[in-house]
């Protein structure tokens, strides 16, 4: 999860990274009011998760509340790389001698860790990458050691940072090393990292991504997640921890195995064709446990799209044989009841694939088609969903 530049920052708090005082907020008005409760210059920030914000217009010096006000004004809703700034942050200005690059990010080529430092910071560093590499140094960090304060320090030197800045720099780098390693970051990078003319060293932009793989030892990441930008339909099924991406088109897709599901996308896609073109409209992966209360949550999500006009249930019974999945089926639409109302195609195949398909026919439910394969039941989803 990428994190806004506000939410990097708090976490940079949280760990003692020095960097300037501030306050996020979507309205000019509170800008202002922002400005002058610091009382001093302050910095409009355009908070969007896209690089070149400052190139784009969206970070403003700002003398007084009443610039404040103004700025804030023409930020909100600028449009930077297609997203639209909905929060700036206002945070104080620091008097800036040099700017500097530092970074932590995991090294997946090189199975490690790397820290990146450059001397030659700010909003040119892509450029300095690529035009004089040397300048940007690249270090392997042993997941072990760590970073202590004295590799920090090395970090520093190597990136070529003014010997009189070393010290200072150096207890900065380590607590970002701090924040990636306690925080399970992917990612944190600050540009600038930036010196005053009193050589103190402050964080005063700062990238954070977080592993989504260690969320449950972080309760408090959830706070993170930024609901506005997530499908509700997604946010539905994540509550229910099913694996649902939503899709553009109108067959709902109901199946056990990401393998199997995304077979099923396939080969209604394919059936479409004969049927209008119509697509699938999601993919769904129920998982293993194919119970009664998953099916009527898959199903909840799924009708819950309006572009929905038929769904189709594909389903090889495994540990979880066809029976039970026969009796999730039923039971999730008597959980549904008038919720439940486009039409399933269901086909079972697997271990008690007979018992399921009897369980099906003795229900006799009215939306539930039954089909014998994979092919055949792609086709009459497809063309339920195109006489809709
Ligand atoms: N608090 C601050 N005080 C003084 N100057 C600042 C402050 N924050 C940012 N700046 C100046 O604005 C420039 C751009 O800000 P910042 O690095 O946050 O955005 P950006 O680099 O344009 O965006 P991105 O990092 O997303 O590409 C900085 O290089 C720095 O010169
Ligand atoms: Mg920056």
């Amino acid at each position: 999860m990428d994190l806004f530049e506000y939410q990097a920052k708090e976490l940079f708090v949280k760990h003692g990274v020095p960097s300037s005082e501030g306050r996020v907020t979507d309205t000019a008005e509170d800008a202002r009011a922002i400005a002058a409760e610091i009382g001093k210059p302050v910095m409009v920030k355009a908070q969007v998760k896209a690089g070149g914000r400052g190139k784009a217009g969206g970070v403003k010096y700002a003398a007084t509340p009443d610039d404040a006000f103004t700025h804030a004004q023409n930020i909100l809703g600028l449009d930077i790389k297609g997203h639209i700034t909905k929060k700036i942050l206002v945070a104080e200005a620091k008097d800036i001698a040099e700017e500097y690059y530092i970074s932590f990010l995991l090294d997946r080529s090189n199975r490690t860790y790397l820290a990146m430092c450059s001397v030659e910071g700010g909003m040119e560093i892509e450029e300095v990458a690529a035009t004089k590499p040397e300048r940007l140094a690249k270090i392997a960090v042993d997941a072990v050691k760590g970073v202590d304060l004295a590799f920090a320090r090395s970090i520093a030197e190597q990136g070529h940072l003014p010997a009189e800045v070393l010290d200072a720099a150096a207890v900065t780098i380590q607590k970002l090393w701090e924040v990636f390693v306690k925080e399970d970051a992917t990612l944190v990078e600050v540009n600038p990292l930036v010196r005053t003319p009193q050589d103190e060293i402050l964080a005063l932009d700062g990238k954070v991504t977080l592993d989504e793989n260690a969320e449950f030892r972080h309760a408090d990441h959830e706070a993170f997640a930024d609901k506005d930008a997530t499908d509700p339909l997604e946010l539905k099924a994540k509550e229910n921890d099913l694996n649902y991406v939503k899709l553009d088109g109108e067959v709902g897709i109901i199946g056990n195995g990401a393998g199997l599901v995304m077979s099923t996308l396939d080969v209604v896609a394919y059936a479409g064709e004969n049927h209008g073109g119509v697509k699938p409209a999601n993919f769904l992966d129920i998982g293993g446990g194919a119970s009664a209360e998953v099916m009527a949550a898959g199903l909840d999500v799924i009708l819950g799209d309006s572009q929905v006009k038929s769904v189709f249930v594909n389903v090889f019974g495994g540990i979880t044989a066809c029976d039970a999945v026969a009796n999730g089926i039923v039971k999730a639409l008597e959980i549904l009841g008038a919720e439940a109302n486009k039409p399933l195609v269901v086909r079972l195949d697997g271990n008690k694939v007979d018992e399921g398909r009897q369980i099906l026919v003795d229900a006799a439910h009215p939306l539930i088609t039954l089909a014998q394969t994979m092919d055949e039941g792609a086709d009459k989803a497809a063309e339920l969903a195109a006489a809709k």
